[in-house]
C-alpha cells in the first residue's frame, strides 16, 4: 500500500530515494518523508501531499549524508498529514513501514506506560518506540530490531536507522513486499522494483521472516531468529512498466491476484477468536447502541451497490435485523424514510462518489447514524461518516472494482457478526465458526486464482458472443449481477445478471446457441432449485457454463463447462465466486485486446452527479 525505498552507499542518499519514490508516486499517494544519516546526525523531512512538496522542502533545507530510507504513504491507520507521514522515529530509532502492525494498541500502551511519547495517530510508530525500547538493553541495533519483531503481530515490510549506529541499515520483511538491489557496493531496498530499477537490475527478493543487515559496503541476510541464509541477486529484465506493475500485464491482473493479501488486510486485527467476535476500530457503536437501530440501510453505487446486495443477505440471514439496499442516485431524490433508528451505512472504494456522498447527507440531515464502508482513508465519504470501517485493500488502480470488492464483502461478513454477537443471534460457537472461515478464505481465493487456465478456456469458447446471461440464486445472485458489471465494464459484451428463478418471466426467450448462460450453483440450500434452472436452458438448447463448488461433479454434468469453486462456506463463497468471474470478464476482455485498466467511457471515481 505504502511505497518504501532504502539506500546505502556513496551518493547523496536522499537524492536517490526521492528518485525511487518519484517513481512509485503514480500511485497517488498522501503524503511522504526522507530521513538520511550524516555522521551519527539523524535529520527528517516530512510533508503532505504529493511529492513535489517534500521536493520543495528538501531544496529549502537539504539533507546529506549517504544512508538514508524514505516512503510515500497511502494512508490505513490516521488521517494523511505531516505528523502521520513516515519516518517516524521513537528515540534514537526511525522507521519506514508497510504492512498493519494488528496489535499496535496494546503495544502503544505498554510503551507509554514506560515513558514513551506518541506524536501520530499511526500503527507504524510503534515499531520505532518499540526496538528502541530493546536498544537500552540489547548489544546491537540488529539485535534489537530482533528481539523487537517478536512481538510485532501483523504484516510488516521496514527500512529501518538509528542515530545509535550510524553505519547500519536493516531491512525486515513479514507480509509485505520487500526487494533489495545490489549494485557493487551500493545497497537499494525498496518495496517495488520500479523505485530502483534505474539504478541497477541486480535484485533479490526477500522472503516473509528475512532480515537484511546492511554495513560497511556489505549486507547480510538472515532469519528474523538470526540464522544467515545465502540469497543470490537474479538478473530482472522486466521494463520500468512491467515492474510498475509487478511483472503483470496491466493493473486489473494484478489486482486481482492481491486479493489473498488484500482479504488478509481486511481481517487483520480485528478478529477476537476467542469470544467469537469482530472489533472495528472506527465502529464506535456499543451492543446497546447496535441493538438500538431498528433497520440497516446500505447505500451505494455499481460495484460497491452489488457488495451491498450480498450485504443485505448476510446481515439479515446471521442477525435477523432488516436490511434496505439503496441505489445512491435514487435515494437521494425520492425523500428515503430513514430516521435516528436507522443505522446507514454508505458502502465505496473511493469514498467520493457524488451520489453516495449526497446520500450520505440526505441520511445524516433526517438524524440517522452513519457508519461507511471506505477503501480511501480519509476520504469525503470517511470523514462525514460518524464511524468508518475501512477495506485496507490497498490502491485500486483498474477501473473495474476486484479486492475493492471482495474486501467490502468480507467487511460485510464481519459486520454481520458484530451485529449478531450484539444482538445475541449469533452465538460464541457459531461467532467462532464464523471466523474461523474467515481464516481459511485467502489461501481459498489462491486456489481459486489457479482456476485461470481453464476459465480462459471458457473465455475462448464464446470469444464471438454479444450477450450473455449470469444467473445465481439467494446471494449468489448479487454476484452474477457482479459478473455480468465486469464482463459489460471491459469486454464490452452485453450481459445480464438475473435471479435464477426468475429466468422463466422473460429472459428464457433469449436462449439460443449464441448465448452462454454462466450459471453460478455453488452447494448450499438452493443448489436444487438451481439445477433445475440449468435443466431449463439445457432443454431449450442454451450453452451453460456452470460455475460448481468443489467436490460436486454432478451438478455440471450436463453443462459445456463446468468449473469447481473452492467452498468457503454459504457466505464467504461469495468471494469465491466473484474472483472466478472477476478471471472470466478479464479473459473475454484480454482476448478481444481490450484496455482492460482503462475501459472507454468509464471512471475510477464518478465525483459528478
Ligand atoms: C464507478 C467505478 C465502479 C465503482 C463505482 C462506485 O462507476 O467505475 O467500479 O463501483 O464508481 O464507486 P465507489 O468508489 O463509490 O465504490
Amino acid at each position: 500500500m505504502c511505497g518504501i525505498v532504502g539506500y546505502m552507499g556513496s551518493q547523496e542518499a536522499s537524492q536517490v530515494i526521492m528518485n525511487g519514490l518519484k517513481m512509485l508516486e503514480y500511485r497517488g499517494y498522501d503524503s511522504a518523508g526522507i530521513c538520511t544519516m550524516d555522521l551519527g546526525d539523524v535529520e527528517i523531512r516530512r510533508s503532505s501531499g504529493k511529492l513535489v512538496n517534500l521536493e520543495r522542502l528538501l531544496n529549502e533545507q537539504p539533507l546529506h549524508g549517504t544512508i538514508g530510507i524514505g516512503h510515500t504513504r497511502w494512508a490505513t491507520h490516521g488521517k494523511p498529514s505531516v505528523a502521520n507521514a513516515h519516518p517516524h522515529k521513537g528515540g534514537a530509532v526511525v522507521v519506514v513501514h508497510n504492512g498493519i502492525i494488528e496489535n499496535y494498541l496494546a503495544l502503544k500502551e505498554e510503551l507509554t506506560s514506560r515513558g514513551h511519547t506518541f506524536l501520530s495517530e499511526t500503527d507504524s510508530e510503534v515499531v520505532s518506540h518499540l526496538i528502541d525500547e530493546n536498544l537500552k538493553t540489547a548489544t546491537s541495533l540488529e539485535e534489537a530490531v530482533r528481539r523487537a519483531l517478536k512481538d510485532l503481530q501483523g504484516a510488516y515490510a521496514l527500512c529501518i536507522l538509528s542515530q545509535m549506529d550510524d553505519k547500519t541499515l536493516i531491512a525486515a520483511k513479514s507480509g509485505s513486499p520487500m526487494v533489495v538491489g545490489i549494485k557493487g557496493d551500493e545497497y537499494f531496498v525498496a518495496s517495488d522494483m520500479p523505485a530502483i530499477i534505474s539504478n541497477t537490475r541486480e535484485m533479490v527478493i526477500m522472503e516473509d521472516g528475512e532480515m537484511a543487515v546492511f554495513r560497511n559496503g556489505g549486507v547480510k541476510f538472515s532469519t528474523l531468529g538470526g540464522e544467515e541464509i545465502i540469497k543470490t541477486p537474479r538478473y530482472i529484465d522486466w521494463s520500468p512498466l512491467m515492474a510498475e506493475k509487478n511483472g503483470y500485464p496491466n493493473f486489473m491482473l494484478k489486482e486481482i491476484h492481491e486479493q489473498p493479501r488484500s482479504i488478509k488486510n481486511v481481517i487483520a486485527g480485528r478478529l477476537h477468536v476467542d469470544e467469537g467476535d469482530v472489533f472495528f476500530e472506527g465502529l464506535e457503536l456499543d451492543d446497546s447502541a447496535l441493538r438500538a437501530f431498528e433497520r440497516l440501510c446500505l447505500v451505494a453505487c455499481g460495484t460497491s451497490w452489488h457488495a451491498a446486495l450480498a450485504g443485505k443477505y448476510m446481515i439479515e440471514e446471521y442477525c435477523r435485523i432488516p436490511v434496505d439496499v439503496e441505489i445512491a442516485s435514487e435515494f437521494r431524490y425520492r425523500d428515503p424514510m430513514v430516521s435516528k433508528k436507522t443505522l446507514v451505512i454508505p458502502i465505496s472504494q473511493s469514498g467520493e462518489t457524488a451520489d453516495t456522498l449526497a446520500a450520505l447527507r440526505e441520511a445524516k440531515s433526517r438524524g440517522a447514524h452513519i457508519v461507511s464502508i471506505c477503501n480511501v482513508v480519509d476520504s469525503s465519504i470517511a470523514r462525514e461518516s460518524d464511524g468508518v470501517i475501512y477495506t485496507h485493500a490497498g490502491l485500486e488502480i483498474g477501473v473495474a472494482s476486484t479486492k475493492a470488492f471482495t474486501t467490502q464483502l468480507v467487511a460485510l461478513y464481519m459486520l454481520a457478526i458484530r451485529l449478531g454477537r450484539a444482538n445475541g443471534i449469533i452465538d460464541l460457537g457459531k461467532g467462532q465458526e464464523m471466523i474461523a472461515a474467515l481464516g481459511r478464505l485467502p489461501a481459498l481465493v489462491e486456489k481459486t486464482l489457479e482456476l485461470d487456465p481453464q476459465i480462459e478456456e471458457v473465455a475462448c469458447e464464446y470469444l464471438t458472443c454479444w450477450d450473455a446471461i449470469y444467473l445465481g440464486r439467494g446471494i449468489s445472485y448479487p454476484i452474477a449481477l457482479e459478473g455480468a458489471l465486469k464482463l459489460k465494464e471491459i469486454s464490452y459484451i452485453h450481459a445480464d445478471g438475473y435471479p435464477a428463478g426468475e429466468m422463466k418471466h422473460g429472459p428464457i426467450a433469449l436462449i439460443d446457441r449464441e448465448m452462454p448462460v454462466f450459471i453460478l450453483a455453488p452447494n448450499d440450500k438452493h443448489l436444487v432449485k438451481v439445477r433445475s434452472n440449468m435443466e431449463e436452458v439445457i432443454t431449450r438448447g442454451g450453452r451453460v457454463v456452470a460455475f460448481c463448488s468443489e467436490g460436486d461433479l454432478e451438478t455440471g454434468k450436463r453443462a459445456e463447462f463446468a468449473l469447481q469453486i473452492p467452498w468457503g462456506g454459504e457466505a464467504l463463497s461469495t468471494v469465491l465466486f466473484a474472483v472466478a468471474l472477476q478471471l472470466l470478464a478479464y479473459n473475454f476482455a484480454i482476448l478481444k485486446g481490450k484496455d482492460v485498466d482503462q475501459p472507454r467511457n468509464l471512471a475510477k471515481s464518478v465525483t459528478v452527479e
